[in-house]
């Protein structure tokens, strides 16, 4: 156990505040362990992958948790597919290269998405039309309060746009300590999302392979995304807002380049970006942070220090799509450090 921690070098937006204490854990005996230490100790327990998709406002009491524990196992295998577990403290881009290099495909649309496996499940990772539940047989993890081992079929954990059964009746609850997929042999391909359709034409390329559609995605991330390193930030702050067919019938009558996404409820997911891009958001700072000129819905940690700035930011960019649009804007990574 490490005492009194900085977070900064384990947070994408590069925040400092402090943990009452680090552990980091490479087996499930050890990590048993430290939540017996934090129970002792009456300490709250945060599990942190790469920090990739959280604002820390402020110091915190709790114990974080990081998993290092990396690689896969074959559970099972057909002619058609192979199922792994991989564990939790697994880089997920690494996984996609190594999965599509043995010839196990799928997971090459979310290429280059930052962050653990362990985490994936939690927000149901997804670019590019895909999504993680479709390849998620089952989420192994382990229940913070009891120390007993849980298995959730993918039913269980609820998936959803950005949502699981993690960020609602089992938030904060259980550590996910190794993730179930099933991927399949056969190369199948999911082309449809446009950025990813005009990237693949423009390169000649009419009947892509799975190494096509990863090259493609890789391309298209390195030129619209921030890398954290250099421009700290945490993706998208927003999520994408879904909204009535109605509302989106009107605001496309009034603004005609309005992007949609028709959903298979016939409800519309429209890009944050476009809303706050069409109000000029695009390039603005404030107090040391601000929003990148590149694309409307990172938020970049510029000055290094303020997760209450980052916040500020973010409600008065919602504020002003409220207005404008008349659309509430959820914000996608988590906050911790927030008074109760
Ligand atoms: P962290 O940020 O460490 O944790 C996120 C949340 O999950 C926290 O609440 C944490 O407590 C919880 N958590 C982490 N590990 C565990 C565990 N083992 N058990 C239980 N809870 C856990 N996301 C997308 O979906 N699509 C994208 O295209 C995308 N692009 C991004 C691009 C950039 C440049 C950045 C910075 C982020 C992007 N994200 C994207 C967001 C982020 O990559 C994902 O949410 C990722 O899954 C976070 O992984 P992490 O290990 O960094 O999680
Ligand atoms: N757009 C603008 N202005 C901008 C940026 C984009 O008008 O500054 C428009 C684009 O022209 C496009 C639309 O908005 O028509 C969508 O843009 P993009 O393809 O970049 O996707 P996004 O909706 O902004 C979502 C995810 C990303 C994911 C991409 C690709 C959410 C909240 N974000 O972004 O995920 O990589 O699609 O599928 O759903 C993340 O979650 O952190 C993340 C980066």
């Amino acid at each position: 156990m490490l005492p009194a921690e900085s977070l900064r070098p384990y947070n994408s937006l590069s925040l400092e505040a402090s943990a009452a204490a680090l552990a980091l854990v490479d087996t499930e005996q050890e990590l048993s362990k430290a939540l017996d230490w934090s129970r002792a100790q009456g300490l709250a327990v945060l599990p942190l992958g790469q920090g990739s998709n959280v604002v820390i406002v402020d110091d915190l009491e709790a114990l974080v948790v990081r998993q290092q524990g990396t690689g896969f196992k074959v559970l099972g295998e057909s002619d058609h597919e192979v199922s792994l577990r991989v564990s939790a403290g697994q880089d997920w881009h690494s996984l996609v290269e190594k999965t599509l290099g043995q010839g196990l495909y799928g997971l090459e649309n979310l290429a280059l998405i930052p962050g653990t496996v362990g985490a994936a499940p939690i927000q149901n990772i997804g670019a590019y039309g895909v999504e993680l539940d479709r390849f998620v047989r089952a989420v192994q993890a382990v229940d913070i309060e009891t120390g007993e081992h849980l298995v959730l079929t993918r039913q269980e954990c609820a998936f959803g746009y950005r949502d699981s059964v993690f960020k609602h009746e089992l938030r904060d609850k259980i550590i996910i300590t190794a993730v179930d997929l099933c991927l399949s042999r056969e190369p199948v391909t999911a082309v449809t999302y446009p950025a990813l359709q005009t990237e693949l034409d423009d390169s000649g390329i009419r009947e892509p392979t799975p190494r096509d559609v990863y090259c493609a995605v890789v391309n298209v991330r390195r030129r619209r995304l921030p890398d954290p390193a250099e421009e700290p930030n945490a993706g998208s702050f927003f999520k994408n807002p879904v909204i009535e067919q109605r509302q989106a019938e009107a605001l496309s009558r009034e603004f005609g380049s309005m992007p949609v996404f028709v959903q298979q409820d016939n409800r519309v997911k429209v890009p944050a970006a476009w809303l706050i891009d069409q109000i000029g958001w695009k390039g603005h700072r404030q107090n040391g942070v601000g929003v990148h000129p590149g694309h409307a819905l990172v938020l970049v940690n510029y000055a290094g220090d303020s997760g209450k700035a980052l916040l500020q930011l973010a409600a008065d960019i919602s504020a002003s799509v409220s207005e404008r649009f008349d659309i509430n804007l959820e914000i996608e990574p988590r906050v911790y450090g927030l008074p109760q």
